[in-house]
């Protein structure tokens, strides 16, 4: 599925081969995608051969290995490692995911690590998010309220709590949205998945009461119309979420608006 926007004028080149250490007991190969981010120069796919007797279980655990110990030009961003901050996207064997909840034993043979697709990468997995991001804070991903505040807390049922479980969770990891060949082709002008599910959050919550000029936004032919249910989205999302149902949801509230 990877679907890489290179630099122009860039084909992936062979790159360096790192060899096991002599006495690994349970060799494993990593073969990473590298650029420098310098004008002119040539990507490449890298290969090093961790032995897994001495790394930890999952993916980041090697590529931390490798920074530390083999190439410390190696370039990705991480966090948490908890699959909680969504900084170690990637993709891993074809797939859009974290490469801190990724185990190493799910992948048969070479571990192929690429940026996330269609991003502009920065530096080998580094990718630009600000059009991501900018995306975001469009939606204005915040509690909007007009009646005067009450003494305490806005509250909620736990049936009207219910309805964020499976929003809440994600955590703006972009594994959806570049893996969305809608997003990809049109990603300057349609939101994508991650940032309609975060938009439909809102809508979903009893306590916002802007929910009318939330949809008057929307309401658009690209930002949300875009999607054609291809539902990469839904089956790359690493914490379980389904952000095509979301945007199926803000298209049913659209619809119901004009009845
Ligand atoms: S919906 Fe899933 S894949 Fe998309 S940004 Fe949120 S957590 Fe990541
Ligand atoms: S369902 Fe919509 S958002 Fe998800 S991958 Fe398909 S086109 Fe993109
Ligand atoms: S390091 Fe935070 S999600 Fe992977």
């Amino acid at each position: 599925m990877v679907q890489l926007a290179l630099p122009k004028n860039s084909r992936v080149q062979p790159g360096k081969r790192h060899p096991a250490p002599a006495d690994a007991a349970r060799p494993k190969e990593f073969a990473i995608y590298r650029w420098s981010g310098e004008p002119g120069e040539q990507p490449r796919l890298d290969t090093f051969t961790v032995d897994l007797a001495d790394c930890g279980p999952m993916v980041l655990d090697a590529l931390i290995k490798i920074k530390a110990e083999i190439d410390s030009t190696l370039t990705f961003r991480r966090s948490c490692r908890e699959g909680i901050c969504g900084s170690c996207a990637m993709n891993i064997d074809g797939h859009n995911t974290l490469a801190c909840t990724k185990a190493i034993e799910d992948v048969e043979g070479p571990v192929k690590i690429y940026p996330l697709p269609h991003m502009q990468v920065v530096k080998d997995l580094v990718v630009d998010f600000s059009t991501f991001w900018a995306q975001y804070e469009s939606i204005q991903p915040w509690l909007k309220t007009y009646t005067p505040a009450p003494q305490k807390e806005r509250r909620q049922s736990p049936a009207e709590r219910e309805r964020l479980d499976g929003l809440y969770e994600c955590i703006l990891c972009a594994c959806c949205s570049t893996s969305c060949p809608s997003y990809w082709w049109n990603g300057d002008r349609y939101l994508g998945p991650a940032v309609l599910l975060q938009a439909y959050r809102w809508l979903a919550d009893s306590r916002d009461e802007a929910t009318a000029e939330r949809l008057e936004e929307l309401e658009d032919p690209f930002k949300l119309y875009r999607c054609h249910t291809i539902m990469n989205c839904t089956n790359t999302c690493p914490k379980g979420l389904n952000p095509a149902k979301a945007i199926a949801e803000i298209k049913k509230l659209i619809v119901e608006k004009h009845l």
